[in-house]
């Protein structure tokens, strides 16, 4: 039986109860990933009324969504080195810390610049949280059900997006009409604006991820390289049992406990970087470049302007983020069993013909004098088809797939350092496709703008082909640094037949 293998335990209790603690701990350092999602979607509802609150122009109004993305690119970068010196269960508390003070910092801002302020603190809290989670399951996950395991943090972000649009609208409900009769998030619920609660409920996910991250253990190949071998075995007891004592002598074989990781380890010769940290950061690159946050940061916007009403086209991105959730359980079971790379194949293919339905319907579309974009049935259902099955596609692949890549592909030793610098690229990338989609549509149009996101999805495919390794299976110990680390992989195959 494959667990008892994995854990070399001789009772299957034992493996169960193993396994049992292993997915506690891994959906511990998942909420890192709700609190990701919940903080960059929380914005959508409440940015309107904010704008109106503080008579903001629309380039402020974008860019105080858009500039927590910055902040998570800084969050990102630093949580690497931080991971290293100071261990990935601290680095966790100060994202929840930062999450909190944005959190209430967000809801009593009393300028423009104060609240872009607190936005980009919450913004370094999600880039910590996008680099810790990661790295932490796949150090305290075994390889049997790793991918399972790591995909949890995108269902996660993908609850936290849900939850955001949920509790956003409940506010709006509660604060009722104003006197001309809309529904306006400036009105007043308890005492505050229904704006300023939207902000203030993330309070309560970031003091309980704090409360989990002070419980769970450090991470093994943390205390192993910090020369804290008793401690390691200690955890490594809880989450693999009797092979407790291989795994740490393989650990730290791994790892030259003289010289502690630092950033300047993924220095290489490709490009000055490693050619597997290329990989990494290309895989991020890919991911939002494919244009998937213009469907979760602008998808209420774009399905009215093509002609559904302002309460269809809520009820549509409500549905989307639920599609989403459903999809992101199809990659948790297939992710294990078919691997990354075929999962990532497909999604490149599904997703480079939804987004071209989606594109060929724009072609169709027409733009008024006033700006706003018409279009008629049947391409609007056409357009509408395609961006839910590009979500689908995105979600069930490309979502969780690369998270669970980027925690798992880099050697131990250059893990938390090559995470970190592959994360702050696709928050660079993300902020990039969020603040020029809007110029992007309005100067070149939506087939362009589209056409973009198909040509990327394209791109995708190929260098999936052709750069990505299956790392299914393999231990974290096999990880090589070159582009195809075809030896490492050939090893293991050996081992394993
Ligand atoms: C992935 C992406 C994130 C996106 C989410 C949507 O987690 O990294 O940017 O918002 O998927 O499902």
């Amino acid at each position: 039986m494959a667990l008892e293998e994995e854990y070399g335990s001789s009772s299957a209790d034992a493996a169960s109860h193993h396994r049992g603690k292993v997915i506690m701990l891994a959906v511990a350092a998942a909420v890192g990933g709700f609190l990701f999602g919940f903080d960059s979607s929380v914005i959508n509802g409440a940015v309107d009324a904010i704008a109106g609150h503080f008579a903001l122009s629309a380039f402020v109004k974008g860019l105080v969504v858009a500039i927590a993305l910055l902040g998570s690119a800084v969050g990102a970068w630093l949580a690497g080195g931080w991971a290293d010196r100071w261990g990935r269960t601290r680095v966790m508390v100060i994202g929840a810390v930062l999450f909190a003070l944005s959190a209430v910092g967000s809801s009593f801002p009393f300028a423009a610049w104060d609240l872009a302020f607190w936005r980009v603190v919450g913004g370094v809290g999600i880039g910590i949280a996008s680099v810790i989670a990661p790295a932490y399951i796949a150090e305290i996950a075994p390889a049997a059900i790793r991918g399972r395991l790591g995909s949890l943090q995108q269902l996660a972000i993908v609850l936290g997006i849900f939850v955001a649009l949920l509790s956003d609208a409940f506010f709006l409900n509660a604060a009722g009409t104003d006197s001309t009769g809309e529904k306006n998030a400036q009105n007043i619920v308890l005492g505050l604006q229904a704006w300023q609660w939207m902000f203030l409920v993330g309070v309560i996910p970031a003091i309980v991820y704090g409360i989990l991250a002070l419980q769970i253990p450090e991470s093994p190949r943390f205390l192993v390289a910090k020369g804290r071998m008793r401690e390691a075995l200690k955890v490594l007891h809880t989450t693999v049992g009797d092979e407790a004592e291989q795994k740490a002598a393989e650990i730290k074989e791994t790892l030259d406990t003289e010289h502690q990781p630092t950033m300047k380890d993924i220095r290489g010769p490709a490009f000055g970087l490693m050619p597997i940290v290329w990989v990494g950061i290309a895989l991020s690159a890919f991911q939002q470049l494919v244009g998937i946050n213009v469907i979760f940061y602008y998808s209420t916007t774009l399905w009215s302007s093509v002609g559904f009403s302002k309460e269809d086209s809520a009820l549509i991105s409500v549905f989307t983020s639920v599609l989403n959730i459903l999809v992101t359980l199809v990659a948790i079971a297939l992710v294990d069993k078919i691997g990354r790379k075929r999962l990532l194949l497909i999604g490149s293919a599904g997703m480079a013909i939804s987004l071209g339905l989606a594109t060929v319907a724009f072609t169709q579309s027409s733009i008024d004098s006033s700006g706003a974009v018409h279009l008629g049935n049947p391409w609007g259902l056409l357009a509408l088809i395609g961006a839910n099955m590009f979500v689908v596609f995105f979600g069930a692949t490309w979502g969780p797939v690369v998270w669970v890549l980027l925690g798992e592909m880099f050697p131990n030793k250059i893990r938390a350092a090559a995470l970190s610098v592959a994360a702050a690229a696709q928050w660079i990338c993300n902020f990039l496709i969020t603040v020029s989609f809007p110029v992007m549509s309005e100067k070149l149009g939506l087939p362009v703008t589209y056409g973009f996101y198909v040509l990327c999805a394209v791109l995708s495919f190929i260098f999936v082909k052709t750069k990505v390794v299956e790392t299914r299976g393999l231990e974290l110990e096999e990880m090589g640094t070159g582009k195809l680390a075809e030896p490492i992989v050939r090893r293991s195959r050996a081992r394993h037949s």
